[in-house]
């Protein structure tokens, strides 16, 4: 299965075109599943753990330079509102306050393509109305409180299934659904389709808003150095924020510096330039001093971001035998106040073989905080109203819900045509359904005894993965053997550091220790794509193997020159280059460096591209056991087992990490999350950790992680497909499945509260 790689010349940032020239066009065979790897797969601690456990970790919120002052943002208390007028004169006055902005004194800065930085129209609870910067916080916040502002109170809409009414008040004059009408897509003739099935069945499900809510809150500091910026911020992509910041404030973006060393968490709200950023950037440079400008917990909770909720209608037609013959979905979901996406059939029109399919959907405009990618945009409400679908098909047709998604697996991707590199899902469901026990499942549903009722359900997940260029890693070998790696890629909290590292020590074949890994700074490290979409690792693993592969290459013509041999017949191992004739005739890499009169070797490594006429997808499968008190309403749960075809783990640790995480993530989506808004006030009444429920230690259940797959060397050369958001997909629809296994009676909207169960059994 090896294959010779063509590297990719495209894409490079004109910044960054040194180093180019060592790119060579061929790279190295692919690590498929037979590759001898001794540091790769295998459990390595973080090498990033000591600095964030005792403390000397740096993050954006700590970040200190002298000098530097505070910014804080007022921010509109109302869901829908004009500014009559804005007065800053006694804020002005106060002792320490050093400049505030305004619509009124602040240049016209565009934003989300609607609006502006600093909008006299505000159109969410929580929208930016003016930014203080001052000699501390207290002095900020109480410059905030001066601030006189007169609003203009209008009426508001925030709820979707209300906002599409052709009453409702319009967030925008064009209407509140983007672009005036649903998107579709259709293949085959739906209606055909169900007019051949022997049983069809149709239902609606709802999903909440969830809150991103990473431990770390977002923020940034700004300083400048003449007509030079530099940021640092909490980001999942440096060069996403360099970029964004340079157009805001019209300078080049080499002028723009972005950097974020170790960062708590994102999920998907850290993946573009923030208007605090921005804001940051402005103050810093109108009082020539550093600005760190943080958010809080509450405005995170309004204004950074959210998981659109969703309303689903799935129809789905098979045959007797479980043949799937036609699929629809139809739905919308809110965005916010701001255009961004909130589809959700995406699994629908590829999870399962279906030549029939339909599916339509609607963005809607609320006066609410607008919603960003989170993990797996789209995904875990689409399986939510899938998979629940799937089940009562299973149920009509008296099938296993799991017999009947075997029954329509795919190896052929349903829109392209195209042929998967590698789907192991069948073994994901074989191995997930034992390890969960499925024969234990109730039969029939909620036809067990007692108070208490237990329950078994899965839930499905197909992800786009492989990542792709362009992607680059710097390595720089010293005269002493030790090592550094550099990429402008970022480390969430996931384990970005520590691959890098791994892939490097796996080559040159040294310690760990030896080798230091720079990320996450657009001065200094080549570009690397934004840290979204389960990314990171297949998009940034090839380049750092790439990187050591040609510093390999180099020691071993640099060997063969100094002991004058041909290079066929020297040896490379353990960081030593050894004569095959005479085994007294070796050189180790400080040998090499230093009788290559060199002070340090430096190779530039690139990801190829992905091979053409084949889909790169991740699958999988969760199994969850649920218990229910049919008192109480309180759904445990107990067991999830997660079984994933996710391509090759570089690191079993932080991959359980990853898996662990994804699954507690979809427990508090299944089970507490939301975002609630008051419908007379239109304000948002879950803006702290008490009232926005998250899963704690004391809800979680046994977690058990099955990894089907190896390294598929047909996507790269490392073979990592991404793990990051396949984690989480299916584990609120696995739960919600279980519940019904549990009670016989199915809950259609998430987030599965006592209340909603009580309901179910006794309403
Ligand atoms: Mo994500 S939503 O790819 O951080």
């Amino acid at each position: 299965m090896a294959r010779k790689i063509v590297k990719s010349r495209f894409f490079f940032e004109e910044d960054y075109v040194e180093g180019m020239a060592e790119v060579p066009q061929e790279a190295q065979e692919a690590w498929g599943p037979d590759a001898k790897l001794s540091v790769v797969g295998q459990p390595t601690p973080r090498i990033d753990g000591y600095d964030k456990v005792s403390g000397t970790a740096v993050y954006t919120y700590d970040k200190l330079l002298p000098r530097m002052v505070i910014g804080k943002i007022l921010r509109c208390p109302y869901p829908n509102a004009r500014i009559k007028s804005i007065d800053v004169s006694a804020a002005r006055k106060l002792d320490g306050v050093l400049d505030i902005l305004t619509y009124e004194n602040t240049p016209k800065i565009e934003w989300h393509g609607t609006s502006y930085l600093f909008d006299p129209h505000l159109r969410f609870e929580g929208d930016e109305v003016a930014a203080v910067a001052a000699e501390t916080e207290q002095i900020a916040a109480d410059a905030l409180r001066l601030i006189k502002v007169e609003y203009e109170e209008l009426p508001f809409v925030v709820d979707a299934t209300e906002a599409i009414k052709s009453d409702a008040p319009k967030v925008y004059e064009s209407g509140n659904i983007r672009g005036g009408k649903p998107s579709t897509y259709s293949r085959g003739d739906v209606e055909k389709g169900f007019a051949q099935a022997d049983a069809v069945v149709e239902d609606t499900f709802s999903t909440q808003v969830e809150i991103h809510n990473p431990t770390e809150v977002h923020g940034s500091v700004a300083n400048w150095d003449g007509n030079k910026l530099t940021v640092w911020d909490s980001t999942q992509g440096v060069f996403t924020v360099r970029n964004g910041v340079a157009n805001a404030l019209n300078i080049p973006a080499s002028h723009v510096r972005v950097i974020k060393e170790y960062m708590g968490g994102g999920f998907g709200s850290k993946l573009t330039t923030g208007k605090y950023t921005v804001m940051a950037a402005l103050l810093a440079r109108n009082i020539g001093r550093p600005v760190k400008l943080v958010v809080d917990r509450r405005a995170m909770n309004l204004a950074t971001g959210n998981r659109p909720d969703a309303v689903m209608t799935v129809k789905l037609g098979a045959t007797k035998d479980g043949t799937l013959t036609a699929m629809s979905h139809t739905g919308y979901g809110a965005m916010g106040a701001f255009p961004t996406g909130t589809g959700t059939s995406t699994p629908l029109r590829t999870m399962f073989k279906c030549p029939n399919v339909y599916t339509e959907e609607s963005d809607v405009y609320i006066n609410a905080g607008q919603g960003r990618p989170f993990r797996a945009p789209g995904r875990p409400q689409g399986h939510f109203s899938l998979d629940s679908t799937m089940d009562e098909l299973a149920e009509k047709l008296g099938m296993d819900p799991l017999q009947l998604r075997i029954k329509n697996f795919t190896d052929i991707d349903q829109m392209s045509g195209e042929p998967y590199t590698s789907n192991r899902l069948l073994d994901a469901y074989k191995q997930g359904a034992a390890a969960i026990g499925w024969d234990r499942r109730q039969q029939p549903a909620g036809s067990g005894q007692g108070t208490v009722k237990r329950g078994i359900g899965m839930a499905t997940q197909i992800w786009g993965g492989g990542g792709g260029p362009p992607a680059y890693a710097y390595m720089k070998l010293n005269r002493d053997g030790s090592a550094r790696v550099i990429a402008g890629t970022q480390d969430l909290g996931t384990g970005t550091y520590t691959f890098m590292a791994q892939i490097a020590a796996e080559v040159l074949e040294i310690p760990m220790e030896n080798i230091e890994v720079i990320l996450g700074d657009t001065g200094v490290a080549p570009y690397c794509g934004s840290s979204g979409g389960s990314t990171t690792a297949p998009s940034v693993s090839p380049a750092v193997r790439d990187a050591a592969e040609q510093m390999k290459a180099k020691l071993l013509s640099g060997a063969a020159a100094i002991m004058e041999v041909p290079e066929s017949q020297l040896i490379y191992s353990k960081g030593t280059v050894t004569d095959r004739n005479d085994k007294s005739n070796a050189l180790s890499i400080p040998d090499i460096v230093r009788r290559m009169r060199e002070q340090v070797l430096v190779t530039t490594g690139a990801r190829e591209q992905n091979p053409r006429g084949y889909a790169i997808n991740s699958f999988g499968a969760q199994f969850a056991e649920v218990a229910v008190n049919t008192l109480t309403g309180q759904v445990t749960v107990q067991k999830i087992v997660a079984a994933h075809d996710i391509g090759r783990v570089l690191n079993p640790t932080t991959l359980n990490n990853q898996m662990h995480g994804g699954m507690i993530q979809g427990i508090g989506y299944a089970l507490m999350e939301e975002r609630v808004i008051d419908r007379n006030t239109g304000k948002v009444v879950t803006t702290d950790l008490e009232n926005y429920k998250l899963p704690t230690i004391m809800d979680l259940p046994e977690m058990e992680v099955i990894i089907v797959s190896d390294g598929d060397p047909l996507i790269s050369n490392t073979g990592v497909k991404g793990v990051g958001e396949p984690a989480t997909i299916p584990t609120a629809a696995a739960i919600a499945n279980a519940v019904y296994n549990a009670l016989g009676v199915r809950i259609h909207r998430l987030p599965i509260t006592p209340d909603k169960v009580l309901q179910a059994l006794y309403g």
